[in-house]
């Protein structure tokens, strides 16, 4: 927007200098057309009197007392037509620069408030589908936002996974559980590193009376070498051995902990996901993620996007293909 704004700025003040140009010329013009009546007028009460000097001597003493009117003329024409386009063309960029800072803000107020009930929208729909004994907690920060909840519970109940593999628990660990309960099948198992939230998870479920539908997994993060990739996951041993993965979903490690901090989700667990499991990844707009997204495809050929509601901070769905 604003090289847009400077290319109009730009183009303001090549027309700045025409109109000064123009301005100066037809103020010039403007004294040479009065001085001439005025010495005219002079030289012809000169006649009508019969002066006995010369008209060419009377009009030459006219024209030396007037040079100090016209030099003043000049000079105040000089100082105040520059000024008068100068405040103009100042005025006119400052209403320039206020429509565009106008339309801005309008796009995006308009923007937050489609996304407000967007949000708004998904909540309802999570109301209606898990009927909760008690509020949902608040959503959204580092929580998941509810059109990505949205999204994994509508999943959920259309495709019974009997087991689901979370990465990071919170509130979307109760909408699995809850969702695990609605479908009368499956389990969760959710890896937190750390404790502090795990426990707070884990009270959450018990206020929901759903710790039977899910297990939150302590799971440290330890350092993982992989062929692309070296950092620090979650210690996933502690899951059990022979668990056959039909719905991932990945909201976790918190990005700071490594770079492409999620990436090792899929290698570490791709041989336990069964044919026709999915993937749901959230913060898939962050660039980090976008990255990882393109390396997962690059790497596991049978991982196809699928389509899904696009969320606030990013959705991307993947679902393993073939046998
Ligand atoms: C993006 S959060 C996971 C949120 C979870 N999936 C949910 O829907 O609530 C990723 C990790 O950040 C940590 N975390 C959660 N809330 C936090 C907070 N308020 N401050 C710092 N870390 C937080 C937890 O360890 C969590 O596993």
């Amino acid at each position: 927007m604003w090289t847009n704004t400077a290319a109009v700025l730009d183009c303001t003040q090549d027309q700045f200098f025409d109109v000064v140009h123009a301005a100066l010329r037809g103020c010039c013009n403007f004294i040479q057309k009065v001085c001439r009546s005025k010495l005219e007028k002079v030289r012809m009460a000169m006649t009508a009197r019969t002066c006995s000097l010369p008209v060419r001597m009377v009009s030459n003493e006219a024209l030396l007392l007037m040079a100090p009117v016209f030099l003043i003329l000049l000079g105040a024409a000089a100082v105040v037509i520059p000024l008068v386009v100068v405040l103009f063309v100042m005025y006119h960029k400052l209403s320039l620069g206020t429509s565009l800072l106008r339309e801005q803000i309008t796009r995006e107020t308009t923007n937050v408030a489609s996304n407000v009930f967007a949000q708004l929208e998904a909540l309802l729909y999570l109301q209606q589908e898990l009927k909760l004994s008690h509020a949902l907690p608040p959503t959204r920060g580092w929580a998941a936002s509810p059109d990505f909840l949205r999204n994994v519970c509508s999943h959920t109940l259309a495709q019974r996974p009997a087991s689901v593999v979370e990465c990071s628990s919170g509130i979307s660990t109760l909408v699995l559980a809850r969702c695990m309960q609605l479908n009368g099948q499956g389990h969760v198992h959710s890896l937190e590193h750390d404790p502090e939230f795990a426990e707070k998870t884990r009270q959450l479920l018990r206020l929901h009376g759903l710790e039977s539908w899910a297990t939150v997994c302590d799971a440290p993060l330890k350092p993982l070498v992989l062929p692309s990739w070296t950092g620090q996951w979650y210690s996933y041993e502690v899951l059990p051995a022979k668990l056959a993965i039909e719905l991932m979903v990945i909201d976790g490690p918190p990005w700071f902990v490594a770079e492409l901090a999620r990436y090792p989700a899929i290698p570490a667990l791709y041989e336990r996901m069964q044919a026709n499991s999915a993937v749901f990844l959230d913060d898939a707009d962050r660039p980090g993620e976008k990255e990882l997204v393109r390396r997962w495809e690059a790497e596991f050929p049978a991982l196809q996007k699928m389509l899904v509601p696009i969320c606030e901070k990013g959705c991307v769905a993947l679902k393993k293909t073939g046998s």
